[in-house]
């Protein structure tokens, strides 16, 4: 356990919620010998599928790639635009240059952290030819005016929702209403392989080749080769990737998964008396519900207001000096070297909650306690 300088356990902003049963499945995947992606790929793709109510389902070795591979699959490549919030971590940014487009930036709305139609509309340009779509710390982005805008024009919608699982949207789970969507495996989500990715789509043509391309295009997969005594010649049909996901990882996120329930319900409880201890303190606002749907409060972030007695740095220092590791808020990629270069529209919303929002711990094993050492640290500030 780690200490800090009072003396008390650091409470830290996110922890994985792992055990023995995770453990026993790797252990499993190892006495299989078969370590490589394999059967317990395939068992987690059809899980994931059902359990987020897609059509299809294809792991990836993280939501980059799956992002990548959702572009390549969409035809997206030089010449085309790319709409994408710059309020997101810079993945969802540097995937459009991946396939040589260009990521135009869509400003976000001030309550739910994420693109609107209106915002989208705004970045349009002549040559957009996809709309990057984020589930911005699991809050659900209002997805049907977006594609009601874009498929008349023949703009994909691809849906990153590598913060989404377990979130959900007009009454289904987030991505259920995609043509595609990209999601997230790594520790800082609430469902984990370590690292990892998933793409979900509607269309089939699109889960078979991005099958192919996260395996090097190869017409016959590794798994399949050592089936068989007399392996079937494969055939490359186009340059591909490895962006494979093991057995390894699979067998952790098919336990993760049947787990997930039950970590989005306490997720929410700690959000809820979160916001029920801060509830009448000046000058700050926590991200709620959206009314399209819930969050799976992978991130609940904190706005420092003017009326607060002190600034987000003032207020990360302080929460510091407690143990309490909290987090700047949600990044934005067009403040950053590697896209600052590019012509944007004004982005006040983004630059607004990136200077003044903070991401407060919250993780399922979190105590009362390690939430009162939170709460009163807030509060200090809030009465001066
Ligand atoms: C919105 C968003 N998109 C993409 C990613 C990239 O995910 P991965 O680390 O699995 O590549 C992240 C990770 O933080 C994210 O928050």
């Amino acid at each position: 356990m780690t200490t800090t300088g009072t003396g008390l356990a650091r409470v830290d902003v996110m922890k994985p919620w792992l055990g023995p049963e995770e453990i026993a499945a790797v252990a499993e995947v190892i006495e299989s010998g078969w370590v490589a992606q394999g059967p317990r790929v395939a068992a987690f793709e059809t899980a994931f599928a059902s359990a987020m109510d897609a059509r299809s389902a294809v792991a990836t070795s993280s939501c980059t790639t799956a992002l990548h591979l959702a572009l390549v699959v969409a035809g997206i490549g030089p010449g085309d635009d790319v709409v994408v919030p710059s309020f997101s971590f810079v993945a969802t940014a540097n995937a459009p240059t991946y396939v040589g487009a260009r990521p135009v930036f869509a400003d976000v709305d001030v309550t739910s952290g994420n693109v609107t139609a209106e915002t989208v509309a705004a970045a349009l340009t002549p040559a957009t030819r996809a709309v990057v779509a984020v589930d911005q710390g699991g809050v659900p982005v209002d997805l049907t005016p977006i594609r009601e805008l874009c498929d008349p024009l023949g703009i994909v919608v691809i849906e990153d929702a590598a913060c989404g699982a377990g979130s959900t949207y007009r009454g289904r789970p987030v991505g259920a209403g995609a043509e595609i969507a990209a999601w997230s495996f790594h520790p800082r989500k609430i469902l984990t392989t370590g690292e990892g990715g998933m793409l979900t789509t509607s269309r089939p043509e699109w889960a078979a080749r991005a099958r192919r391309l996260r395996e090097h295009a190869m017409s016959v997969s590794a798994a399949d080769r050592h089936a068989s005594l007399v392996s079937p010649a494969e055939e490359y049909e186009e340059v591909g990737f490895n962006f494979r996901m093991t057995d390894l990882q699979a067998a952790v996120g098919l336990v993760q998964l049947g787990r997930l329930p039950e970590i989005v319900a306490r997720r929410r409880e700690i959000a809820a008396r979160y916001r029920e201890e801060l509830s009448d303190v000046p000058g700050i606002r926590l991200v709620d519900d959206p009314s399209w749907g819930t969050s799976n409060m992978q991130s609940l972030w904190l706005e420092v207001l003017p009326a607060y007695g002190t600034d987000r740095e003032g207020l990360l220092l302080s929460l510091a000096s407690a143990g309490v590791s909290a987090r700047r808020g949600i990044m934005a990629a067009h403040l950053h070297p590697a896209h600052a270069g590019r012509d944007h529209a004004p982005l006040p919303v983004t630059e607004r909650l990136t200077a003044h929002t903070l991401i407060l711990p919250l993780f399922h094993q979190m105590t009362d306690a390690d939430l009162d050492r939170v709460v009163d640290v807030v509060r200090s500030h809030g009465s001066q």
